[in-house]
């Protein structure tokens, strides 16, 4: 897709890849969870069905961000986002709105899809190995550079350390 609009990849994964269990995320890193919301307020987010559903109640739709939901199924419901059959017309849509930057926020079969529009990855690789069956597809590192990572600390709020690395498609 040839666009002025850049689509970029928000996730954090464990260092075997794993990004959810049970339709849920494995860990509770609070920094995180603000990188999340400060990188992608005012934009709009792009989710698969089982993520939205994965939202707690309250945080549903995610505030201050067009919601955007794909799903295959005709008759779904999902009260405060916009729904669409596909990444590619939600991605159309969001364009046209006028977004500089859209986030593709998961999950697991939404990020593999996602892989081949994105140009910008901002992933969370946390110090950790986590039980789960979601995860973050592998990417080909010679066709995408780290352009920054900014290390976080184990601390009395967080079980394990990680770091915020931005990857940019060469
Ligand atoms: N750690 C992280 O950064 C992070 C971020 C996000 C999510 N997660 C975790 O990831 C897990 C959810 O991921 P998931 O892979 O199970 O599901 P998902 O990617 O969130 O959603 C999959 C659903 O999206 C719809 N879909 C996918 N491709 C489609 C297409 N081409 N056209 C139309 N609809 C399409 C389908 O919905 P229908 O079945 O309704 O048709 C499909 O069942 C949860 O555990 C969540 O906590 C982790």
């Amino acid at each position: 897709m040839k666009s002025e609009m850049i689509i970029s990849m928000i996730a954090a994964m464990g260092s075997n890849r794993v990004i959810g269990k049970d339709n849920d995320i494995p860990w509770h890193l609070p920094d995180d969870f603000k990188y999340f919301k400060e990188s992608t307020k005012n934009h709009h987010v792009i989710m698969g069905r089982k993520n939205w559903e994965s939202l707690p109640h309250k945080f549903r739709p995610l505030p201050s961000r067009p919601n955007f939901v794909i799903t295959r199924q005709d008759n779904y419901q999902a009260d405060g986002a916009t729904l669409f059959r596909s990444l590619k017309d939600a991605l159309s849509k969001a364009e046209e709105m006028g977004e500089k930057e859209a986030f593709i926020i998961g999950g697991g079969e939404i990020y593999r899809e996602g892989l081949s529009f994105a140009e910008k990855i901002y992933l969370t690789e946390i110090n950790g190995t986590f039980q789960g069956q979601t995860t973050f597809p592998e990417f080909d590192k010679e066709q995408w550079i780290e352009v920054s990572r900014e290390h976080h600390r184990k601390d009395e709020r967080h079980q394990y350390s990680f770091d915020f690395v931005v990857y940019k498609k060469r």
